[in-house]
């Protein structure tokens, strides 16, 4: 058994799976005619990243990319780090980054100036979560999930020292 006695709930499987299904409907109608590239951010992006490319129903692809900034704290660490690049060709291609939560903004930030590079004909962002008391961006996330206070949340990918990420719903984790 999964002991949860720290854990809050925070946002239910059943809340997660309609607005992810919402979101997919937006880049759906967005992206007609296109076949754009999904980026997932590793680790924490894979399991709303499966969910939301399911849900959209255009021919896509996918790839993912991996950061390094948090160890096993809660709070950024300030430096990032590219831990696995991306293999596709971004050049002249419709570009969606995938990201389970927007905390500070400095991985978003790190990931725009590393896609911009390949000159893709667009690029736009998705976070499931977004903290609106510690984001600081001179860019706009085009689909947002749910926009929080500061509180740390695993679940739903997200992890706390790698733990929690298999759990289907979101919680506070207490302490
Ligand atoms: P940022 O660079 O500060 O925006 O942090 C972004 C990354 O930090 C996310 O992709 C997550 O992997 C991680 N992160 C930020 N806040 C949380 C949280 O509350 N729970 C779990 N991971 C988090
Ligand atoms: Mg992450």
């Amino acid at each position: 058994m999964q002991v949860k006695d720290n854990l809050k709930l925070f946002i239910d499987r059943k809340d997660i799976k309609k607005r992810v299904a919402e979101i997919a409907n937006q880049i759906t109608r967005d992206y007609k005619g296109k076949e754009p590239i999904f980026v997932g951010v590793l680790n924490g992006s894979f399991i709303f990243m499966s969910d939301l490319v399911r849900n959209v129903k255009l021919n896509s692809e996918i790839d993912f990319l991996k950061l390094s900034s948090y160890g096993d704290r809660k709070i950024s660490s300030g430096n990032v780090r590219l831990l696995k690049d991306l293999n596709c060709v971004l050049a002249d291609r419709d570009i969606i980054v995938v990201e389970d939560i927007i905390d500070s903004g400095l991985s978003i930030s790190f990931i725009r100036d590393l896609i911009s590079n390949h000159k893709p004909s667009s690029l736009e962002f998705v976070t499931l979560l977004y903290k609106k008391t510690t984001v600081k961006l001179d860019f706009r996330i085009k689909y947002i999930g749910y926009k929080i206070t500061n509180k740390f949340v695993v679940g739903y990918g997200l992890d706390y020292a790698q733990r929690y990420r298999n759990l289907k719903s979101i919680y506070i984790l207490k302490n």
